[in-house]
């Protein structure tokens, strides 16, 4: 059957179409279509839902075929040969019909006589409407192990940076049709839909409605370690985008304090070394024995190089990791070397002038450290990991 969309006439704009992401959804997919179809005709809009299943060959295109032929307007989009929450959303939102787009789960965890409550928000203008778990009001089901409730918090907590809404982790989710269309370039990796749609899409009015999130009935979530690891690289590069440069900067003193943290391990084991009655009967003299804690200090300190250098080109510039490795690395040592000498030569004079530097050769260490770092993050921005210029220095080979 066809959907209640005739075509896209005027006055058709207050349609809503309601895109459900699935893969092997095919239990839940009538007592889903059965709770909207109790709440939308109240509404006396048109309506759609399209389904965007990933060819889960469960029976779903045989329960979606049903459901048409009793009439009810919902679509089927199967796409072969790609998995995908996010993209699938993106798909769904792309062929709907609708002035309104709404997003849920297949598996009831979203209540559908939700839906009437998100539209009043973008009626009132609001440009983003999320069903939430964490606004008063909002509950979820008994069960929800200490690692869900943790994970669902630690996930909220990084969005932080990018919106204020109590719960961006959201799959339940209203916009304009012509808020979506804001957006530049969706990347759409993951399961946040909802973050990246809020960051790209620029909203700003976000209002949430609590909800009753229920535990599923039927099947498993599809939410593996895989998903949470995707979560974090979402997040570096919606950090990347919103902030550009001081997220490098931010990044770069992250790598830079596990660095720092190396560092200081290698030269404390150095020492520790050096104290072995072998090597101190090696440097007998007071002068051979602070040229041993010299070279201590810049051993150290080039272990710790080797450690940013590819800690920053897997992190905070993976976008260059199709760069030549051993010519970035020359570039990012000689860049260091300088930011590395002031280290050096903080962490080895201090001693020198202050007595409590002396009886703290590690205190004096991180001086030296910071004092490198600053310098070091000037340079590496603008040198080591530059973009090439089209055209200059062409690619040789
Ligand atoms: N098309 C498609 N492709 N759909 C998928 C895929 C996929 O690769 N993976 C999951 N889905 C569908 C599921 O069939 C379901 O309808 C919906 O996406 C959510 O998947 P679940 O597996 O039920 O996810 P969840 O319950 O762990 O996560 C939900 O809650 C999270 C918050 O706790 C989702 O709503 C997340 O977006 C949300 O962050
Ligand atoms: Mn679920």
């Amino acid at each position: 059957m066809s959907s209640s969309f005739p075509s896209r006439s005027p006055g058709r704009g207050d349609a809503v179409s309601i895109i459900v992401p699935t893969y092997r959804e095919a239990e839940n997919l009538r007592p889903l279509v059965d709770r909207i179809r109790q709440v939308m005709p109240a509404l006396g809009r048109s309506w759609e839902v399209i389904i965007v299943d990933d060819d889960s060959r469960d029976g779903s295109d045989q329960v979606i075929a049903e459901l048409a032929a009793e009439g009810l307007p919902v679509r089927l989009i199967t796409r072969v040969g790609v998995r995908g929450l996010s993209s699938a959303v993106i798909d769904g939102f792309g062929r709907a019909i609708g002035d309104t787009l709404v997003c849920m789960d297949a598996d009831l965890s979203h209540p559908p006589e939700a839906i009437p409550a998100l539209l009043d928000c973008l009626a009132g203008g609001a440009d983003f409407a999320i069903g939430s778990r964490y606004v008063p009001g909002a509950s979820t089901d008994e069960g929800w192990g200490l690692f869900r409730w943790v994970n669902s918090k630690v996930a909220t907590l990084l969005a932080w940076p990018f919106t204020k809404a109590r719960d961006p982790m959201a799959g339940f989710f209203a916009l304009p049709r012509a808020v979506f269309h804001r957006a530049a370039a969706l990347n759409p990796i993951g399961y946040k839909i909802a973050l990246e749609l809020i960051v790209k899409c620029g909203c700003k009015d976000i209002r949430e409605v609590p909800i009753h999130f229920a535990n599923r009935k039927f099947g498993q979530s599809k939410l593996s370690l895989k998903e949470q690891v995707n979560y974090l690289k979402h997040i570096k590069r919606l950090a990347d985008y919103k902030y550009g440069w001081f997220s490098r900067l931010f990044q770069f003193c992250l790598v830079g304090g596990t660095g720092a943290v190396v560092d200081l391990s290698a030269y404390a084991l150095l020492l520790d070394l050096g104290a072995h009655p072998l090597a101190r009967a090696m440097s007998a003299t007071e002068a051979t024995h602070k040229l041993m804690i010299y070279a201590a200090r810049a051993l150290a300190i080039l272990v710790a190089m080797t450690w940013n250098f590819f800690f920053n080109r897997r992190v905070t510039y993976s976008h260059m990791r199709g760069g030549r490795v051993w010519a970035q690395y020359w570039r990012f040592v000689s860049a260091c070397s300088v930011g590395a000498g002031i280290n050096w030569f903080i962490s080895c004079f201090l001693p020198s002038k202050a007595a409590f530097f002396k009886a703290h050769l590690l205190a004096a260490a991180i001086v030296g450290i910071l004092a490198g770092l600053l310098f070091n993050f000037t340079l590496s921005h603008l040198w080591v990991f530059r973009r090439r210029q089209r055209g200059v220095g062409g690619e040789g080979a």
